[in-house]
């Protein structure tokens, strides 16, 4: 599943579109170079899963949380040199704690992806400010988190 983006508004808008329809224990990896507009994204999510307060690039964190109408647990991979420093910080247990990881550069290190989670591809296409935003599901929720996300945003591209 494919959108196209041509404002940093409508790219957030389409995360809080998906915020709304995540819960407890989804996992949302974010792929794309710099500045492609993976943090704005999780800036959507956030703001649709109801997050109140600021929401930044994970910087002297390896994860950052955030609260809203579930934990949200957010950790950009591009900073950390292997899956090492993951488990030191006891990555598996992030898991079992009723929340939403969404990460960032998720891609760079695969063995922290678990089997089922959603795949978000951000590309830049035409001019500045044009953005192609690829979906790819791992597995049947995520798929029909895609089938209603398409819905929602149909008229939008
Ligand atoms: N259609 C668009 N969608 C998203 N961002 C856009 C768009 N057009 C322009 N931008 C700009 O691109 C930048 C995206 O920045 P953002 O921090 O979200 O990127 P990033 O993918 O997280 O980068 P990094 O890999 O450095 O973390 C913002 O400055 C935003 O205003
Ligand atoms: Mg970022």
């Amino acid at each position: 599943m494919e959108i196209h983006s041509y404002s940093p508004v409508t790219t957030e808008a389409i995360g809080r579109e998906l915020g709304k329809m995540l819960g407890s224990g989804d996992f949302v990896s974010l792929t794309g170079d710099l500045g492609a507009g993976k943090t704005l994204f999780v800036h959507g999510i956030a703001s649709g899963l109801a997050v109140k307060g600021p929401v930044s690039s994970p910087s002297f964190l390896i994860i950052q949380e955030y609260q809203g109408r579930y934990p949200i647990f957010h950790c950009d991979f591009y900073r950390l040199g292997s899956y090492q420093e993951l488990e030191d910080i006891g990555w598996e247990e992030y898991f079992n704690r009723g929340g939403i990881i969404l990460v960032e550069w998720g891609d760079l290190i695969p063995e922290a992806l678990p089997v089922d989670y959603l795949k978000i591809e951000i590309s830049q296409v035409g001019r500045e400010n044009g953005r192609l935003l690829r979906f790819i599901p791992h597995g049947k929720h995520y798929e029909a988190v895609i089938k209603e996300l398409a819905i929602k945003c149909e008229s939008w591209a």
